[in-house]
C-alpha cells in the first residue's frame, strides 16, 4: 500500500488515490487525512537519520519539516518543493513564565520563529507541495491572517498564483501588509471567517482552485512535524502535556495524529495530553467537550475575541480534535481576554514574545494549575503559534493602557510597560531615572 486519502469517519473509512482533488469523503462527507504504511525503517534507525540530517547543508534536510519525510511520505518526488527553511524553531524554557503558570518549569515551542512568523509554515510548504504536484496554478485560502500571509510566500516563491480572503477590518495589519508585500491578490470580505470559509469553498470548486485552508489533510501533515521536531529536541521523552490555542483545530488535529503515530511506529512509548486553550467569545469546542453531546458542534454565530487569530465559531476540525482529545485525555478550556493580554505581557517579559492568540497557552496553564487540574510539577510544553510582530497594534495599545475588549470593556494593562517622553535635557533624564 502507498499513500492514500482515507476517510476519517470510523463507520466509512473510505479510500481514495492521494491525487485527487478533494477535502471531504465524496461518500460521507467526513473530514480525509493521509494514511500511510508503517515505514521500512526500524524507530531507532528513524532517529538517526533525522538527528543526522541537521547537520546537512541540503535544502530539505534543513527544513525542520522535510527533514522528516519519512513520517509522512505522501510525494514520490522530492525535486521541486518550496523550502523557506521552515520548523527548526527552539525550544525555549522560561522560569518568569513557568512562576506566572504556576509550574516549575515550563517550555515554550516557539513556532514564531518560522519564515512567515507562525507554525503555518510547516504545513503550507507541505500543501503547497502537493498544489505543484497536482498541476495547480491557482491557490487559495480563507484566513485569520497567518494562512494568509504563508501561503502567500510559499505560492509566490513556488511560481504559483495566490487568492486570499479575509474578514474585513478583523485581521491585524502586520498579517494584511504581509500578504500583500508577498504579492497575493487578497480580498477583504464584509463576513466572518466561518461565513467566507463556506463560500470559498463553493468558489474553488467552481474555478479550479486549489484550496489551502487546514482542510486540506496535506496541511496537517506538514504541521504533524512541530511535534516531531519537539520531541527530537527532548531526546524522545514525552511531556506531560501540549498545551496550545485553538481556532479552526487544524494543529489539535495534527499534533493528535503525530502523537499516535509516533506511538504507533514505535518512536514513543506513551501520548501526552492536549490542552486545547479558546478564547471566552469564540470557545465552540470547549463548549463541545464540556457538553455530554458530542455528536455535533454548536457554532458561535457571532464569535468575538482580540486574539483574532483565534477568532472562528465553526470550526471545521473539530470532529479529528474531538477524536484527538478523546485518544490522548486532553482538555479544552477558555480563557478571557484579560487574561491573554496579561499572558501575553509576561511572555514579552520573559524575553520571548509572542501574538495575542500564542498567549492563550499561558493564561490557560495559569488558569488550569490554579483549578487544580495540571500539577505544579507537570512536565508540559507551550506552542507558541505566532511571532510577538505580527500584531504590534495590540502590544502598543495594551502597554499605554489603550487597549479595549471586543465589547468596549478597557483591558487593564496589569503588567504595562508606558514608554515615557522626556526633554533632551541630560539632567532631567538622569534625574527622571535615579529618581
Ligand atoms: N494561533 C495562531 C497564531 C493562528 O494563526 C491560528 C490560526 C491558531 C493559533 C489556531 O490554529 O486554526 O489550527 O486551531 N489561524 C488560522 C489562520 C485560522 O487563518 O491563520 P488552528
Amino acid at each position: 500500500m502507498s499513500a492514500e486519502l482515507a476517510c476519517f469517519e470510523q463507520r466509512c473509512g473510505a479510500r481514495y488515490s492521494i491525487t485527487e482533488v478533494i477535502y471531504n469523503c465524496p461518500k460521507c462527507g467526513g473530514l480525509l487525512e493521509a494514511v500511510y504504511p508503517k515505514p521500512e525503517q526500524t524507530a531507532a534507525d528513524l532517529k538517526t537519520i533525522w538527528r543526522n540530517r541537521r547537520t546537512s547543508n541540503a535544502a530539505l534536510d534543513q527544513s525542520g519539516v522535510w527533514r522528516y519525510r519519512e513520517f509522512f511520505p505522501f510525494l514520490t518526488d522530492y525535486t521541486r518543493l518550496v523550502t523557506l527553511r521552515e520548523g527548526t524553531t527552539p525550544l525555549l524554557e522560561s522560569r518568569k513564565s513557568a512562576a506566572y503558570g504556576g509550574l516549575q518549569r515550563l517550555f515554550f515551542k516557539h513556532q514564531g520563529f518560522n519564515p512567515t512568523g507562525s507554525f503555518k509554515d510547516n504545513g503550507m510548504t507541505c500543501g503547497v507541495a502537493q498544489a505543484i504536484r497536482l498541476g495547480m496554478k491557482r491557490v487559495a485560502c480563507v484566513s485569520t491572517g497567518n494562512t494568509s500571509a504563508s501561503m502567500a510566500a510559499y505560492a509566490s516563491a513556488a511560481g504559483l498564483d495566490p487568492l486570499i480572503f479575509l474578514p474585513h477590518g478583523n485581521i491585524s495589519f502586520g498579517k494584511l501588509a504581509q500578504a500583500l508585500e508577498y504579492g497575493a491578490r487578497t480580498l477583504q470580505v464584509e463576513a466572518n471567517f466561518d461565513q467566507i470559509l463556506a463560500l470559498v469553498r463553493q468558489l474553488a470548486e467552481k474555478l479550479g482552485i486549489y484550496l489551502l485552508n487546514s482542510i486540506n489533510p496535506f496541511r496537517i501533515e506538514g504541521q504533524k512535524t512541530i511535534m516531531v521536531e519537539l520531541m527530537d529536541q527532548r531526546d524522545w521523552v514525552v511531556p506531560d502535556w501540549v498545551v496550545l490555542p485553538g481556532g479552526n483545530l487544524g494543529n489539535t488535529s495534527a499534533f493528535g495524529k503525530a502523537f499516535r503515530e509516533m506511538k504507533e511506529w514505535g518512536l514513543i512509548d506513551r501520548l501526552p495530553r492536549l490542552a486545547v486553550i479558546q478564547a471566552e467569545g469564540s470557545a465552540p469546542f470547549y463548549d463541545l467537550m464540556k457538553s455530554t453531546d458530542h455528536s455535533h458542534l454548536v457554532p458561535v454565530e457571532d464569535p468575538h475575541t482580540l486574539a483574532t487569530a483565534i477568532k472562528i465559531g465553526d470550526p471545521v476540525s473539530w470532529p479529528k480534535a474531538l477524536f484527538e482529545l478523546n485518544a490522548s485525555g486532553g482538555v479544552a478550556e477558555f480563557v478571557t481576554e484579560q487574561e491573554i493580554a496579561d499572558a501575553k505581557a509576561m511572555v514579552g517579559q520573559s524575553g520571548i514574545g509572542c501574538e495575542p492568540a500564542s498567549a492563550a497557552t499561558l493564561a490557560g496553564i495559569r488558569k488550569m494549575t490554579s483549578g487544580g487540574r495540571m500539577d505544579s510539577g507537570a512536565d508540559v510544553v507551550a506552542v507558541l503559534t505566532g511571532n510577538v510582530l505580527k500584531d504590534s497594534d495590540y502590544s502598543y495599545q495594551y502597554h499605554t493602557g489603550l487597549l479595549k475588549g471586543p465589547d468596549g470593556e478597557p483591558i487593564k494593562s496589569n503588567l504595562g510597560n508606558k514608554p515615557v517622553i522626556v526633554p533632551y535635557d541630560i539632567e532631567r533624564i538622569a534625574s527622571f531615572l535615579d529618581g
